[in-house]
């Protein structure tokens, strides 16, 4: 048997790992220290900890401790990576981005647009192709111009999981002298990411999509690269070397840097038994819904080209908003957490070149670390037969919209 309801919405959050936890929960009441007050045992045990994340998690994208900058999550490193770049740029710079960046950086970078800059924004693969989603290197490359200053380009989409060629726009940017921001929420413990980000200048985490804490998150800050100065958002006592003052999270990260820890010991199995299970599901619904269930983004079978644990489809005639309603044994979204309480279609589907129509019938399914073949199979059969009473539905009514004499 089952639990109801099934989590399948591993891209807004994930449940954090009961062994997280664990080793989260001495620094709440025992080992309490400031990391800051350090004339004390209480503060020397605290930074350790802290010192000891930072470098499990520089380890991780290949980079020195000195450059993570710890932040309260994604939104902030993504606040501070391109505001805090930014506003150190010459006026009038030129900045790109992809039209599928999350709102914590295309809300940033529209202020930056307000305050003189010009923003460039890539448009992805469109739909239809197994790229689709993707931003390829050379869409990158036409876009840049001699007074482009910095690039940002996410390594993993949130709704459609297509994967970008981060290395390959990486190199661009190296030899031009291009800042290049890289948004790795969802990438970091999905896809091997230590390679890919090598050459990349500034890098955001977060450790709530990772199995770990909400509320703590990073900025890597590579300061051997481009010579680029970069401003705080939050002033005061000086902390992560003066780039985001604040008392630090203790508990959260050591708990980020566990997660981080766990999700790369079983990457490679973990990729192929995710994979395994979206494609599983893909494959039940096609077999039950034939053309009313139809892809969105990139090919299945490319884990360098969609995260194993995505799937994106919309179901034509139907509204995601009102299938939703209709299966409460599963948790999903039609959409990013962010913009559940926006009622426009979903700005990435848009850009893949979906009509509002088109975007507004799709649902978007996250798998993760805790599902199991069964609940996949139990979801499978909950949507198929949903989206089965939903089209007689609608069959009924327009057959009733039509009158006694057409029916
Ligand atoms: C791609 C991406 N970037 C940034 C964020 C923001 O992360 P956080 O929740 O840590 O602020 C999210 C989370 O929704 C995300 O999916």
């Amino acid at each position: 048997m089952v639990q109801t309801p099934i989590y399948l919405d591993n891209h807004a959050t994930t449940r954090c790992d009961p062994r997280v936890r664990d080793v989260m929960l001495p620094y709440f009441c025992e080992e309490f220290g400031n990391a800051a007050s350090i004339t004390h045992v209480f503060g020397e045990r605290a930074k350790d900890a802290v010192e000891k994340a930072r470098e499990t998690i520089a380890a991780a994208v290949d980079a020195d401790p000195r450059e993570v900058i710890f932040t309260s999550g994604a939104t902030e490193s993504n606040n501070l990576a391109i505001l805090g770049v930014g506003r150190c740029l010459p006026p009038g710079s030129h900045l790109v981005a992809s039209s599928i960046e999350h709102p914590s950086v295309l809300e940033p970078l529209q202020k930056l647009s307000e305050e003189g800059h010009t923003v460039t924004l890539v448009r992805p693969v469109q739909n239809g192709d197994p790229q689709a989603g993707r931003v390829l290197a050379e869409s990158v490359e036409e876009a840049l111009k001699p007074n482009t200053r910095l690039v940002s380009i996410m390594a993993a989409n949130n709704e459609i999981g297509s994967v970008q060629p981060i290395r390959e726009i990486a190199a661009l940017c190296r030899e031009r002298g291009i800042i290049f921001h890289v948004d790795a929420v969802q990438a970091l413990g999905k896809v091997p990411l230590r390679d890919e980000l090598r050459e990349v200048d500034l890098i955001s985490l977060s450790a709530h999509k990772v199995y770990g804490p909400k509320g703590v998150g990073a900025l890597i800050v590579r300061r051997r690269q481009a010579g680029f100065k970069i401003q705080p958002l939050i002033y005061g006592g000086g902390h992560e070397r003066g780039l985001r003052s604040g008392t630090l999270n203790v508990p959260g990260i050591v708990g980020f840097a566990h997660a981080v820890a766990l999700a790369l010991a079983d990457l490679e199995n973990e990729m192929v038994r995710l994979q395994q299970l979206r494609n599983l599901l893909f494959h039940l619904l096609k077999e039950q819904l034939g053309e009313r269930v139809q892809l969105n983004g990139p090919d299945l079978s490319r884990p360098d080209w969609r995260l194993p644990g995505n799937l994106n489809v919309r179901f034509p005639g139907i509204e995601g908003e009102t299938l939703l309603l209709h299966v409460p044994e599963l948790a999903l979204s039609s959409g990013s957490a962010c913009s559940s309480a926006d009622p426009r279609p979903s700005h990435v589907l848009l850009a893949l070149g979906l009509s509002e129509t088109e975007a507004r019938a799709s649902i978007r399914v996250g798998i993760g670390r805790f599902n199991t073949e069964e609940e996949i199979r139990y979801a499978a059969d909950v949507l198929c037969s949903a989206v089965r009473q939903l089209v007689d539905l609608q069959s009924a009514l327009e057959g009733w919209s039509r009158g006694p004499g057409e029916r």
